[in-house]
């Protein structure tokens, strides 16, 4: 036997040194037995918590308690009679285009209608809307575009509604507010831009969107040397040619 074995290395040992160690060895495992106690048992006070990360924060949640109010609800009723900021339709005309009770057909009286406004709603319709209705809101914009490629080659699970052609007699003939209805709440599978679009602008989306429909049916009379210019034809892709 060496005389590294451990063995007779215990034995060389001073009793007090073993029993020490099985002391020391019964001790090491309090720490782990107390992670695993407080793992499992509930408890009022709050966990340990080393690296804080900015985790607490002096702030009230949800339910908590807040002691400056007599009923000590942090979450404090709305006071009665009030309404949030930004929140009140005052003016239906100008906030939900319409007007007792049916679509408004004018245009409320403080949108001016003037280059400016058009200006706008030609950047803001060209933003939002020429993806899928065109630059001249004939409905075939480069989203529509896209999707009958995906369409023709039969990627799975592809649906796809034409974004409508505003030149249609049906959309040209309603009144004002109702494309401004159309435009902030969305119709059928055309979803709502009124989080995404400002008031003001949908307003001059639709200026914009009248003054595209006159565009290509304004009379003749109205268009200096009209009898002069090429009739335009819309031609297909692939249909046609160059003649
Ligand atoms: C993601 C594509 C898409 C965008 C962007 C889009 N539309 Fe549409 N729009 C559609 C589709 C699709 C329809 C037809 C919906 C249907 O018939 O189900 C439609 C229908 C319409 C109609 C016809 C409503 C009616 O009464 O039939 C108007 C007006 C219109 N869109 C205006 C706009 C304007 C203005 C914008 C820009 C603010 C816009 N759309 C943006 C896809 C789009």
């Amino acid at each position: 036997m060496s005389p590294f074995d451990p063995r007779m290395m215990l034995k060389e040992l001073p009793p007090a040194f073993v029993w020490v160690g099985i002391l020391m060895l019964s001790l090491l495992l309090v720490p782990p037995a107390i992670i695993l106690r407080a793992r499992a048992v509930p408890s009022e006070s709050r966990r340990i918590h080393i690296i804080q990360n900015m985790d607490n924060q002096p702030k009230y949640v949800d339910q908590q308690e807040n002691t400056l109010f007599v009923d000590t609800r942090s979450m404090r009723p709305r006071v009665p009679g009030t309404i949030a900021r930004s929140q009140m339709v005052s003016d239906t005309h100008y906030f939900l285009g319409t007007s007792e009770g049916d679509f408004a057909t004018t245009f409320p009286s403080n949108v001016v209608i003037d280059e400016a406004l058009l200006k706008r709603g030609r950047i803001q319709f060209e933003v939002y809307c020429l993806p899928c209705h065109g630059v001249r809101g004939e409905g075939d914009g480069p989203v529509h575009d896209r999707a009958m490629v995906l369409l023709n080659a039969g990627v799975n699970g592809t649906t796809w509604v034409q974004p409508k052609n505003l030149h249609e007699e049906a959309i040209t003939e309603q009144p004002v507010g109702q494309i401004f209805w159309s435009i902030s709440n969305g119709i059928r599978n055309m979803a709502g831009y009124a989080s995404q679009i400002r008031l003001e602008d949908r307003w001059a989306i639709v200026a914009w969107v009248k003054a595209l429909q006159y565009s290509q049916n304004a009379p003749v009379e109205r268009v200096p040397g009209a009898d002069t210019l090429p009739v335009r034809t819309k031609v297909e892709p692939g249909e046609g040619d160059a003649t």
